[in-house]
């Protein structure tokens, strides 16, 4: 399963491709407005730490300007994603980017229906939201497992990219149900490398290592 890391944040992304295991980057903008910098700018600077997909939004709600938003955003580099949302309008874009060669990923998906017909729209990537599914007390790792089944049953090219990622169960549930991507949080990619009895043992090794002749 591919790693990328759900932020705009440029600091933190290049402290986690430290790391030598993040394979792209998605952003959003929330993501971007917490940077207060300009978007140009914080893609400029991703694009130039990350050799990888880099998702893009779109924020115009009509397909004439989501693509031309769309277009404005891929001739950035060539790395670039565009994201654009699971509406009437988006998917029509998504059609008409995905023509020009250009990659897409659908967004703000919450059900199966939609990203079947994001698929069939020819986006390169679904974006199911398990986490703001489990915070209304719907099953946001049970869309994952549907989601693989359809898939599966099928010849898309397009792939299943986790987001919404809250915790490392989402993490480790979405390689266990065989999702092509999950994208994570910076606090969470620090938790998926932690264990309570790895920082015992360490310690452990460290102060009996002190007995040691030198
Ligand atoms: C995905 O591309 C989104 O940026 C992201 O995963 C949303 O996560 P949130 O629900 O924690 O805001």
């Amino acid at each position: 399963m591919k790693i990328f890391i759900d932020s705009a944040d440029i600091k933190e992304i290049r402290e986690a491709n430290q790391l030598g295991v993040i394979d792209g980057v998605t952003t959003n903008p929330s993501l971007v407005a917490k940077t207060g910098r300009k978007f140009e700018e914080v893609l400029a600077d991703i694009c130039a730490e990350i050799d990888g997909p880099i998702s893009a939004e779109v924020v115009s709600t009509e397909a004439k300007e989501m693509i031309a938003e769309g277009r404005r955003l891929s001739a950035l580099h060539p790395n670039i994603v565009v994201k654009c949302p699971m509406t009437f309008d988006g998917l029509k874009a998504t059609r008409a980017l995905s023509e020009e060669g250009i990659r897409v990923n659908v967004t703000l998906i919450f059900q199966p229906s939609q990203a079947l017909l994001a698929a069939k729209a020819g986006a390169a990537y679904v974006s199911p939201f398990v986490g703001r599914l489990d915070d209304v007390s719907e099953d946001g790792m049970g869309l994952i497992s549907t989601l693989v089944e359809i898939f599966g049953n099928y010849d898309y090219d397009t792939e299943i990219l986790v987001a919404s990622v809250r915790s490392p169960t989402h993490f480790v549930e979405s390689a266990r149900m065989g999702a092509d991507v999950a994208t994570c949080p910076f606090s969470v990619i620090q938790t998926l490398l932690r264990h309570p009895l790895t920082d015992i043992g360490l310690a452990k090794f460290l102060a009996d290592w002190k007995s040691v002749p030198k």
